[in-house]
């Protein structure tokens, strides 16, 4: 196969993204990521959307094998912030200039569907945020309710798209079932948000092509591509990190295959390198997904240990991430960083 020859193609076969997965040398890395750069100038542009993290509750009531949340991890501390408390804080990232937040959680019943809708529409009517919902599976009808409440977005990484993989990592959920929810969220308006882990054990590149693959045909609006760090803890405590190079492959054959769509770089993999965010922003990504958590929650959510600004104070660490992005000649977005794709319409 002919690198160039790829690389200007408009749609790459599974193959083909097999084998930019399985670059090694650094003139032809190079070349991956400089065709994605450029890719993401065309497509999205110069500018880099913040999305802002609350985890408001390290509770989860599954038991993903590689999480370090796991209901199973009973050396957890663990929390609940109120529904004031998230509002408060999400006055206060409005206030730093930041035009989206991410609401997350574990999986965690005890927020029930008015409650996330109380949030929502108190968050709505206090701020111009762009609200993204991250707390896992729930039912169609709360998708539906949440939506009306003035929510805009859904984060549900489908984290592997090999079925028997899946099953392995997440003994009590399909699949086909979080396909079918990613699928109705896009349907009924959310812009959507998939995405998987890097290095998992068990995991081959062509998996990694599965998923870039299926992030396309979900027609997903973000795509989040991290590296797979070690919980202690969790049954894949002695396993080796993904790899901070192959990460940076996958985000940059994303951005090639799917081109109309955000991606971010991610918090896992600047905690792998020191310098992956900015990395990652010059191979294919456009967006930084910036943790507000206030002390002393902030701490709790350990989904992975070491991880970067962790026990900085939140703003103190925003800052630091909005520096090393204008030090790479990058703009900060003053606009909410809606769905790039020309599908998506504003209702
Ligand atoms: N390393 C990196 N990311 C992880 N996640 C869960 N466990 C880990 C880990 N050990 C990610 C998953 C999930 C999100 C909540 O965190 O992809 O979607
Ligand atoms: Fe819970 Fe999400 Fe962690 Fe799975 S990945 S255990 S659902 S927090």
């Amino acid at each position: 196969m002919d690198l160039n020859e790829i690389l200007n193609k408009g749609e790459l076969s599974k193959e083909e993204i097999v084998f930019l997965l399985n670059l090694t040398s650094e003139g032809d890395l190079k070349a991956l990521y400089d065709k994605a750069d450029q890719v993401r100038r065309l497509y999205v542009g110069d500018e880099v959307h913040f999305r802002g993290i609350i985890n408001f509750s390290n509770f989860c009531e599954q038991n993903c094998i590689y999480c370090g949340l796991r209901e199973d991890n009973f050396s957890l501390s663990r929390y609940r912030m109120t529904p004031e408390e998230i509002i408060e804080t999400a006055k206060m990232i409005s206030n730093e200039g930041v035009y989206t937040i991410v609401l997350q959680s574990g999986e965690d019943s005890f927020y029930d569907a008015d409650m996330i809708s109380y949030i929502i529409y108190s968050i709505k009517q206090n701020t111009n945020l762009a609200v993204t919902l991250s707390i896992g599976e729930r039912r169609f009808d709360e998708y539906r309710a949440w939506k009306i409440a003035g929510a805009d977005r859904y984060l549900l990484k489908h984290e592997t798209a090999n079925e028997k993989h899946y099953h392995i990592y997440h003994d009590r959920q399909a699949l086909h079932e979080r396909i079918n929810h990613l699928r109705f969220l896009k349907q009924i308006g959310y812009q959507v948000a998939s995405g998987n882990l890097i290095g998992l054990p068990l995991q081959a590149v062509e998996d990694i092509a599965d998923d870039i693959l299926l992030c396309k045909e979900l027609n997903a609006d973000m795509a989040a591509f991290g590296p797979f760090i070690p919980a202690p803890f969790t049954p894949y405590k002695n396993h080796k990190p993904g790899s901070p190079e192959l990460t940076l492959k996958t985000i940059a054959a994303a951005r090639i295959v799917i081109k109309d769509i955000h991606l971010p770089a991610t918090t896992a993999l600047d905690s792998l390198d020191k310098e992956g965010r900015e990395k990652a922003l010059l191979c294919g990504a456009n967006v930084v997904m910036p943790d507000f958590t206030p002390h002393p929650y902030r701490e709790k959510y350990l989904i992975y240990p070491g991880k970067r600004g962790i026990s900085d104070d939140p703003l103190v660490s925003h800052k630091m991430i909005q520096s090393r992005i204008e030090a790479i000649g990058r703009k900060i977005s003053a606009s909410r960083g809606d769905s790039v794709k020309s599908s998506y319409r504003i209702v």
